[in-house]
């Protein structure tokens, strides 16, 4: 049995892993610790039985102390972060405050409760990062290993290698035993509607443009975030302490490729669900390629990183890992989970987030495909 402190726990993966652990593991304690930024959402964790919700920040070191001690936790898992590499580029401040100084003041908290005042009792303090952390790869280069050099290139990036520097520097200086998963682009259930692929699946929904940066060719490596849940689940279980394994869906494809596929996807859906038609009159009309018909071509994100491919071989051969979801079954998933649950992103797209989102793409959109 384990006493979990989950922080970000209101979040897209977050939260999908407080549901998966408790859906695994029925006799674990579970606390979740989130500040309910724009990103987090009460309502991700709905339904999820015994759950204890703190709703405070991670950078609040006594408070996070002191939960440690209160509920007698002995594994953290870290995944609280400013997640989103256009809001950093648009304001890069809280990606520092969260990122680097509240992963610092999470450190400390866990330092202090574990090491000096619990007399280093067992504990283990696991960070989620990301391989935007390695750069950027040209079409030729191998993809990242765990020894690949640190380049990062967004404000977001940046701050998310510095809290991997920190997190190391807590193991190597004071014994914290400490693991870390660098994994790829996750997609889901609950994941929120600025992210490529939610954004899209409600914008087709919508009739609303699917805005495509720079020229599409950008390649990512996709992992449904189920996939990832099991990731952390078995470097929980079985990782070394002091390591850090790289996680991928092995699913390399271009922007262009995973739209057409959630175009693709959503004609399918269509087709088998005639239904749809009233529920979404926005939806572009019958005929044609009507979803592709929204693609458009907007200007570059900043920076944009061309290539991210993960070497997944060590948690495969040390750890006995590998993803389960294709791309296409988990998209296709992943849509009808959009489709069923439109009353949850209807109301996480407040007045807030669509302000950001208009001065986003303002300006950006440059012409039809
Ligand atoms: P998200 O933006 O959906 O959720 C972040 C959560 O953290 C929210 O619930 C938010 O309220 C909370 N939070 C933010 N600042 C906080 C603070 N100061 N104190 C407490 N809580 C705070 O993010 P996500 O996509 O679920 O990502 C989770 C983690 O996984 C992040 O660390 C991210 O860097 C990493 N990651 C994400 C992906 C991806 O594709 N989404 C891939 C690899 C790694
Ligand atoms: O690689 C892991 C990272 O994946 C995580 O660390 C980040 O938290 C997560 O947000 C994600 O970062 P990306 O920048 O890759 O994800 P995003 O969904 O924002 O964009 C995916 C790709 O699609 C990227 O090349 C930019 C492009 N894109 C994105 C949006 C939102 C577009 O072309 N148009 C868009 O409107």
């Amino acid at each position: 049995m384990a006493n979990l402190l989950v922080t970000g726990g209101a979040g897209f993966i977050g939260a999908n892993f407080v549901r998966y652990w408790r859906a695994h593991h029925p006799d674990d304690a579970i606390v979740v610790l989130d500040a309910l930024t724009y990103a987090g959402n009460r309502a991700n964790l709905s339904g999820v039985e015994d759950i204890l919700f703190v709703h405070d920040d991670i950078r609040s070191t006594a408070l996070v102390a002191s939960t440690i001690d209160d509920h007698d936790i002995d594994t953290i898992v870290h995944f609280a972060a400013e997640s989103h590499v256009d809001r950093s580029i648009d304001g890069p401040d809280a990606f520092l405050e969260t990122n680097v100084n509240g992963t610092h003041s999470l450190l400390k908290a866990a330092k202090t409760a574990w090491l000096d005042r619990g007399g280093g009792r067992p504990h283990r303090f696991h960070h989620i990062s990301t391989d935007e952390v390695y750069g950027s790869l040209g079409p030729d280069e191998p993809p990242f290993l765990e020894t690949s050099t640190y380049a990062p290139n967004s404000p977001y990036s940046a701050s998310k290698a510095a809290s991997d520097h920190l997190v190391r520097a807590y193991n190597r200086t004071y014994g914290l035993a400490t693991t870390t998963t660098n994994c790829s682009n996750n997609y889901g259930p609950y994941q929120f509607p600025e992210k490529l692929v939610p954004l899209f699946i409600i914008n087709c929904l919508s009739g609303r443009k699917l805005p495509i940066y720079g020229d599409g060719m950008n390649v990512r490596d996709w992992l449904h975030v189920e996939d990832h849940c099991r990731a952390i689940e078995t470097v929980l279980m079985r990782g070394e302490i002091g390591e850090t394994y790289n996680v991928g869906g092995s699913e390399e494809l271009t922007n262009m490729a995973v739209v057409d596929a959630i175009c693709d996807a959503m004609e399918e859906a269509f087709s088998v669900d005639p239904a749809l038609e009233a529920r979404f009159p926005d939806a572009p009309p019958v005929g044609g390629a009507r979803f592709c018909a929204l693609k458009s071509y907007v200007t570059d994100r900043p920076g944009h990183d061309r290539r991210y491919a993960i070497d997944a071989g060590k948690i495969r051969s040390a750890l006995g890992y590998k993803p389960r979801q294709t791309f296409r079954a988990g998209l296709a998933d992943t849509i009808r989970w959009y489709l069923d649950n439109e009353d949850w992103w209807r109301s996480v797209m407040d007045g807030s987030y669509r302000d950001w989102l208009d001065r986003n793409y303002a300006g950006r959109m440059l012409g039809q495909l």
